[in-house]
This record gives C-alpha cells, structure tokens and sequence, in this order.
C-alpha cells in the first residue's frame, strides 16, 4: 500500500493520530483518526473512487466539500455515500459503487 502523506514540513507539525482500519473492495487499508474516507484511499494511492454513470469514465477525489457526488461510493451496505466528506470510522466497509447504487 502507498503512502502518500507528508510526515515532515519545515514549518508545519503533524500530531500523531490513531491508526484506523478499513476495508476497501475487501482489501484491508488504515487510515487515521480525523480522515474522510477519501482522503484516507488517496493516501494509500487510490484515485479512482467509481466510475461515471453513463460512460464509465474514472471518477475521483474533485471538490472535496461534498458538492459534485465524484466521490459517491458504497459504505458499510450504503449507497451514495459522499466519501470526501464522511469521517473514517474503524472497520468500515468500503466499496466503489457501479451505477446509481442501490435504494435500501
Ligand atoms: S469530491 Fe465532490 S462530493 Fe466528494
């Protein structure tokens, strides 16, 4: 798994948080305590969050404040999850949603 996150900064300290551990597309992942579950996957490497509707086109972490639905994936059973702004939360499920997701 990639790590992509910034452990040091010139001028800018990080704190050490709490490892949190997920599974995305049955393919177990960690996070830390106060990541959104996208940031958490574009940490690790993951860009492609799900796939455009129609032509299924690769869709990814965009606005990050929960405004376009590009980061619209399947959390613990749930459909259209906007994962850029749901807090990642210790065994979740996560899984790229395919089409509209499902109306439970
Ligand atoms: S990235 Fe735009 S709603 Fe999540």
């Amino acid at each position: 798994m990639a790590d992509l996150r910034i452990e040091q900064h010139p001028i800018i300290e990080f704190k050490k948080r709490k490892k949190i551990k997920f599974t995305f597309n049955g393919k177990e992942m960690y996070g830390y305590e106060g990541d959104t579950i996208a940031s958490a996957l574009h940490a690790a490497g993951v860009k492609v969050l799900g796939r455009s509707l129609f032509e299924k086109r690769p869709r990814g972490f965009y606005c990050a404040i929960g405004n376009c639905s590009s980061c619209l994936m399947k959390v613990n059973g749930e459909a259209n999850v906007r994962t850029c702004i749901t807090e990642l939360e210790e065994g979740m499920v996560v899984e790229t949603q395919i089409g509209k997701g499902e109306i439970i």
